[in-house]
């Protein structure tokens, strides 16, 4: 393996109450014409993608629009944005929104110039030409996919989620506003903070982490542990939404960089398989996957690191373990993949498919197939 490591983030980043305003006057600075609003019907609900369009249209830019982005983004929303970018030759890309409108607008932007069909771009550094400009404005805290270089996409053929993870993709600007998020409901904040933690927690102990993940990793977990249940409880209090906006971002510096294991890539599947919550698996997975990963001495070492980041005063992974499962309870997060609907007899595919996806190659052990399948039935009979 290489010894360079090299680190990837947005060229800019907003964080905090009014960021969504500077990034529209950051936009209004640069000489674009013609924006396409990326987003989901929920935040259309909301009013969020009216209150974008306004800011853009009192900025001179005129503005189109696609929210119908669902949940796990499929092939059919990337073809059905990207048409309506064509044909209003839109020169600028704005998602609004947790991973799903994200992931939909960077593969929108990415084939707006590079062409071809999605899954042509598949694995790492596929592309050839930069994306459309992004500006990526979250509303979950979150998956971190307005500022990493991943865009997952579900082929609703195949039943599977692809992984692609190109330089290009990387937004421009990446926006944390906590006042996006006060609105948020509890059960996606708690799902969407475990996936901030999940990041996290799999970046620290992956094989690609560095001095500098590390320290992303920590943090990020330091104030999950401070204020993920209080933004659970309580929606619109400031602090704990902001530093939210910190945790997730901190985690997606690190996961961007050290990438992530084999929750990822077991949570891809049954995300693929059954269109479950990416976070709610990722949740159930998580003291799982770790439970298996302490039997690799350095990863044991670095999940006992991690209890005392996580409020525990034994250091130890079984402290981390056990914490990882009352986080769950305290919030609300199904027992296990039976609750989730996950069937038996899919357990062989979902444990080959899992092998397949790219996040599984930085896991700090590499499973074999019935080792797979072993976590995924620990996880289902818990
Ligand atoms: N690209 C990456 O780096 C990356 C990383 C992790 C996960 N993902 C992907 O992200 C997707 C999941 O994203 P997610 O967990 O953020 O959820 P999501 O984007 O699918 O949103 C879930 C629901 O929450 C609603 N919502 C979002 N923000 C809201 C707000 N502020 N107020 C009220 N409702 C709101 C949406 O309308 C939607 O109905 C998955 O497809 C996953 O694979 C991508
Ligand atoms: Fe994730």
């Amino acid at each position: 393996m290489s010894s360079v490591t090299g680190f990837f983030i947005p060229p800019v980043s907003y964080f905090g109450e009014g960021a969504l305003i500077e990034a529209a006057n950051y936009i209004q600075t640069k000489d674009f014409k013609k924006a396409i609003i990326i987003t989901d019907p929920g935040i259309a609900r909301i009013g969020l993608s009216g209150k974008v369009t306004k800011l853009l249209e009192d900025r001179g830019l005129s503005v189109a629009i696609y929210d119908q982005t669902q949940p796990n983004p499929n092939i059919g929303n990337v073809t059905a944005g990207l048409k309506v970018l064509k044909e209003n030759n839109s020169d600028i890309v704005v998602s609004i929104g947790g991973g799903s409108a994200h992931d939909n607008a960077k593969a929108i932007a990415l084939l707006a110039t590079n062409g071809g069909e999605i899954g042509d771009y598949e694995g790492v550094n596929q592309s050839k030409l930069p994306a459309l400009p992004l500006v990526a404005v979250n509303t979950t805290a979150g998956t971190a996919s307005e500022m990493t270089r991943f865009t997952i996409i579900s082929n609703e053929e195949k039943k599977v989620k692809m992984a692609i993870i190109d330089n290009n993709v990387t937004p421009s600007v990446a926006v944390n506003d906590p006042s996006a998020m006060y609105g948020l409901p509890p059960a996606l904040t708690a799902a969407t903070g475990l996936d901030a933690l999940t990041h996290c927690i799999e970046a620290y102990v992956s094989t690609a982490a560095s001095p500098i993940t590390d320290c992303c990793a920590l943090k990020g977990i330091d104030l999950i542990e401070e204020s993920l249940a209080e933004a659970y409880k309580n929606g619109s209090d400031k602090k704990a939404r902001t530093d939210m906006c910190y945790a997730e971002y901190l985690a997606g510096m690190a996961f961007n960089n050290a990438s992530l294991g084999y929750v990822h890539a077991i949570a891809h599947q049954l995300g693929g398989f059954y269109h479950l919550p990416h976070g709610v698996c990722n949740a159930v997975l998580l003291p799982h996957v770790q439970s298996f990963n302490m039997k690799c001495e350095k990863t044991n070492k670095r999940l006992a690191e991690i209890a005392t980041h996580l409020g525990e005063k034994e250091a130890s992974a079984d402290a981390t373990i056990a914490r990882l499962h009352r986080f769950n309870r305290d919030l609300n997060i199904p027992r296990n993949l039976k609750e989730l609907g996950v069937k038996e007899e899919d357990f062989e595919i979902l444990a080959e498919n899992a092998m397949q996806d790219a996040c599984h190659l930085t896991n700090p052990i590499q499973f074999k197939k019935e080792e797979v399948i072993a976590i995924i039935r620990q996880a289902f009979e818990y």
